[in-house]
């Protein structure tokens, strides 16, 4: 019954294929307005040219934690971080929770507007870029409208607003007057950070908290545009009987359907939906349904996916204190039980991520002879080891006729929100 299992998650290659057609398919209705459970939300923003310069304040906003930073951009591709603060959404000792019910817009804006107040202190700044990682519709490089929210955030009043009006206001009640001159999404700005380095870049894509990617656009605009497909959202998919369990248990059920079998957020969630399946159906002995682990959703991080993966000792040991706390039997063929689920998940959230780059890949014009790269950013990417190289190795198998890499953007969130306040500052 574990193979049953095992083999759910398994893609085998026409199904593959199909998901990269399907994936075609609905970036082209998007493209002509059709619905679609992708989107082409234009930037504003092109290609940078690597020689912008001045002295930024970046905001991301949008993972596990809000981070600002004050970045120096040399020209010459190379910039310099001057000084950072970083705060978690929900703060390990409970003395706050954004993502919690309760929570309004002008607490949130109001509190990202506190840690920008912290970065100024003594500091002066050319202009502020803001990358706010959810579906926005923009108007402008600097204004926006949010279209909804994700990742189990959802303050109150914000739908609709933008979210630079929002932040601005915030900042001018605590006497900063800056507005962001630049409002983007974190995959635009880890494709501005990738391409300010090398103008080989011709998508950008983040797999941390949520997934998403970016494209160059060349059907509709006066320029070749970056836009935001909210490839999260992605909905052709083959899903199984765990991935509807999953999804049906969260507060978006139908939406991000992409997201929830690829990113960081869901897959430890997808692990005990299907561990615990397997107990009550009598295919796991040590299955105990009375443990709290099984009443409580979110209670496998991904953290915890990387040490049953890794098989190394001090793994092990992180692994056997975690299922001590949590009651199950450290057991060898528990470890077994959990290393082979693992890996299956993890392999087929890389082939749905490489079957949608496979398709972005194929409908861009080769403009720079035969390399095309993807700058990504995300802690799957950073830490899960074999993502990265795994989602390449796919491509490269399936692209003979060009060079394609994916290339790693640290801070690929902040960097890329000051470049496009250059840009927007400095045409
Ligand atoms: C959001 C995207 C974002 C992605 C990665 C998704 O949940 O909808 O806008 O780019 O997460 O942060």
């Amino acid at each position: 019954m574990l193979k049953e299992s095992l083999e759910m998650f398994h893609l085998d290659e026409n199904t593959w294929r199909a998901v990269a057609d399907q994936f075609t398919r609905e970036l082209d209705m998007a493209g002509v307005g059709e619905s679609s459970s992708l989107k082409i939300l234009p930037s504003y923003s092109s290609a940078p040219r690597g020689n912008e310069k001045g002295n930024y304040t970046a905001i991301d906003f949008g993972g596990s934690n809000l981070r600002v930073m004050q970045i120096k951009l040399q020209g010459q591709g190379s910039y310099r971080i001057i000084k950072q603060l970083s705060r978690p959404l929900r703060d390990p000792q409970g003395r706050y929770d954004y993502t919690g019910p309760h929570t309004t817009g002008e607490d949130v804006f109001g509190w990202v507007a506190d840690l920008v107040a912290e970065l100024l202190m003594g500091i002066s700044t050319d202009g502020l870029g803001f990358t706010f990682s959810f579906p926005m519709k923009q108007q402008s490089i600097d204004s926006a409208c949010l279209i909804s929210w994700t990742k189990e955030l959802k303050p109150a009043g914000t739908i609709g607003k933008d979210p630079g009006v929002m932040l601005g206001d915030a900042l001018k009640s605590r006497g900063i007057k800056l507005k962001p001159a630049a409002i983007i999404n974190d995959t635009v700005a880890v494709f501005l950070a990738g391409c300010y380095h090398d103008s080989a870049v011709c998508a950008g894509s983040i797999c941390g908290t949520g997934f998403n990617t970016c494209i160059l656009d060349y059907n509709q605009w006066k320029y070749p545009m970056i836009v935001n497909t909210e490839a999260g959202n992605f909905s052709r998919l083959p899903l199984i009987y765990y991935d509807k369990v999953l999804d049906s248990q969260t507060e978006n059920p139908g939406q991000q359907l992409m997201e929830k079998m690829v990113s960081g957020k869901y897959l430890g969630e997808l692990l005990r939906v299907t561990l615990k399946d397997m107990g009550e159906r009598g295919a796991w002995s040590d299955y105990d349904p009375s443990l709290q682990i099984w009443n409580q959703p979110f209670a496998i991080k991904t953290e915890v996916m990387d040490w049953m993966q890794k098989e190394t000792p001090q793994a092990r040991l992180l692994l056997a204190g975690w299922m001590a706390e949590k009651g199950i039997p450290a057991r060898a063929e528990n470890y077994q039980l959990f290393t082979s689920l693992v890996k299956v998940i993890v392999q087929r959230a890389i082939m749905l991520i490489a079957a949608s780059y496979f398709s972005v890949l194929q409908r861009n014009p080769l403009l720079y002879g035969e390399r095309q790269l993807i700058a990504v950013d995300g802690a799957l990417f950073k830490h899960w080891p074999g993502f990265l190289a795994g989602t390449e190795k796919i491509l490269q198998r399936e692209l003979q006729d060009r060079s394609v890499f994916l290339t790693y953007t640290e801070n690929g969130s902040s960097i890329g929100a000051a470049i496009a306040a250059a840009l927007s500052l400095v045409p």
